[in-house]
């Protein structure tokens, strides 16, 4: 760290962070960003690092575009703030609200506004129950969740992500919340085990899970259409459609946390479809603002809500809200987001370069340090390997994904995310990129991954 008044001390002083080790953090002091411009931002001293995972997998349009920029200093100046509880509402909420529910799968959806995606998820919860007890089924509250699956760090939201250092020491998870396999076929199918097998098998345990549980139990189940911080596992392509059945006889809703998949992620407006799902909610945030304001969504379809205002009815008074949902100047910036996404054509653009990611991720299959490599739209995994011949992974925890990280960002100023579930480098760029800062963004990261591949193998780690 530099000197006792610099930011980064001052933060180390005084700021606690998370998804960090405390300590580490605490003596070394954290990178500062101060500024940001298209798919780079600016550390302190003015140095451009490209950011590769648009932030937290969010800031769709990257930074500083200025008409994201006017229409939260226009809405500003017009209403800073209003709330949207007790017979009161603003303009921007009632437009956003309109347009979410006029472009998400769900026929005559409603959306309730929160602030984060933990919010919504945690949210999603407090709905079920409330929607359950209107129905008289006092029993039917349990979410399924699946094991690596990222929803949030709420007390709820942790509790249905299925990683385990969410869980550790916080007393997680709460009850009524069940977690199933994840839908990993490289690391967990059997030996000779097709895909398709692989999801019939994934499908007969959730069923199994079903009926140990007890069916009148089960309210949900939640899933990220494909897992996003849990190392960007691509479901096998008839999982999702034979998971539905399952879910469909014991009338057990399907809950979509598009909170990285929405909005274009995957090559189409939102994972769902992509994935060729039928989500009874969507759990929207991130690029709902293009990370501008913090806003979030929470949609359900009518027969959810029709349970939950007979169960009002019943009480007399929905007592759930929050100050900031549905806060003015995060709609306007959402607005503007959707309208955007429509002028600037973004799903064909992404549908174009996504083409060039692919081609230049896809190169990464031959290095000697790579297992595994997917992608779809403009999300995108590398999966480092120890001796990828045999098929031998490094231990999940992580190491060495972080050390080419940390190369990559301290050398090549480069920015990537590196799940925290396996060695894996993640890819999701701002979906404005272009063909040539693609090429740009995989040759800083061939550069720190060839770097660490050959020091690997000075230490005898792996063999090339
Ligand atoms: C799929 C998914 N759901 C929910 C969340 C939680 O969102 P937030 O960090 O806005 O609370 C995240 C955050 O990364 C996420 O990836």
């Amino acid at each position: 760290m530099q000197n006792r008044n610099s930011a980064s001390a001052r933060d180390a002083k005084y700021m606690i962070h998370g998804y960090c080790d405390l300590a580490t953090q605490r003596n070394k002091g954290p990178s500062v960003i101060s500024g940001g411009k298209g798919i780079f931002v600016y550390d302190e001293n003015g140095t451009p690092f490209l950011e590769g995972a648009a932030g937290m997998w969010c800031t769709a349009f990257g930074f500083g575009d200025e008409e994201l920029i006017q229409a939260a200093v226009e809405q500003l100046h017009r209403l800073p703030y209003y709330h949207t509880l007790a017979y009161k509402s603003v303009n921007p909420a009632i437009d956003l609200s309109e347009r979410l529910s006029e472009i998400v799968p769900i026929d005559e959806a409603k959306v309730h506004f929160a602030l984060s995606g933990s919010e919504a998820n945690d949210f999603l919860i407090k709905f079920t129950r409330y929607y359950n007890n209107a129905l008289g089924r006092e029993k039917k509250k349990k979410i399924i969740s699946r094991v690596n699956g990222f929803h949030g760090a709420t007390i709820g939201a942790a509790s249905l992500t299925g990683i385990p250092v969410s869980h550790e020491a916080f007393d997680l998870p709460i009850p009524g919340i069940v977690h199933v396999s994840e839908p990993n076929w490289l690391h967990n199918s059997q030996p000779g085990e097709s895909k398709t097998e692989y999801a019939s098998r994934l499908a007969h345990e959730l069923e199994d899970i079903i009926l140990r549980e007890g069916p009148d139990t089960i309210a949900g189940f939640i899933a990220e259409p494909i897992t996003g911080a849990g190392g960007v596992i691509i479901p096998p392509d008839t999982y999702y459609e034979k998971i539905q059945k399952v879910l469909d006889s014991y009338d057990i809703m399907f809950f979509a946390d598009e909170v990285i998949c929405g909005f274009g992620r995957t090559g189409n407006m939102w994972g769902c479809e992509t994935m060729g799902i039928r989500p009874n909610t969507m759990t929207l945030a991130k690029a709902l603002t293009s990370a501008y304001q913090p806003l979030s969504a929470l949609v359900i379809d009518k027969e959810f809500y029709s349970g939950i205002e007979m169960g009002c009815n019943k009480i007399g008074y929905f007592g759930h809200g929050t100050t900031y949902g549905g806060h003015p100047v995060a709609c306007a910036v959402a607005l503007k987001v959707i309208e955007l996404f429509e002028q600037r054509n973004m799903l064909s653009h992404i549908a174009q370069v996504s083409k060039h990611f692919k081609s230049k991720i896809m190169e990464f299959k031959d290095h000697p340090l790579v297992g595994d490599v997917r992608c779809k739209g403009l999300l995108g995994a590398i999966e480092l390997a120890e001796d990828k011949k045999r098929g031998k992974f490094f231990s999940p925890d992580g190491l060495i994904a972080k050390r080419v990280k940390d190369r990559a960002e301290e050398r090549y100023k480069l920015i990537f995310r590196q799940a925290p579930c396996g060695d894996t480098c993640a890819f999701s760029p701002p979906l404005i990129i272009n063909e040539e800062e693609i090429t740009e963004m995989f040759k800083r990261f061939r550069k720190a991954l060839d770097e660490v591949s050959s020091e690997l193998h000075q230490e005898g780690v792996i063999e090339l």
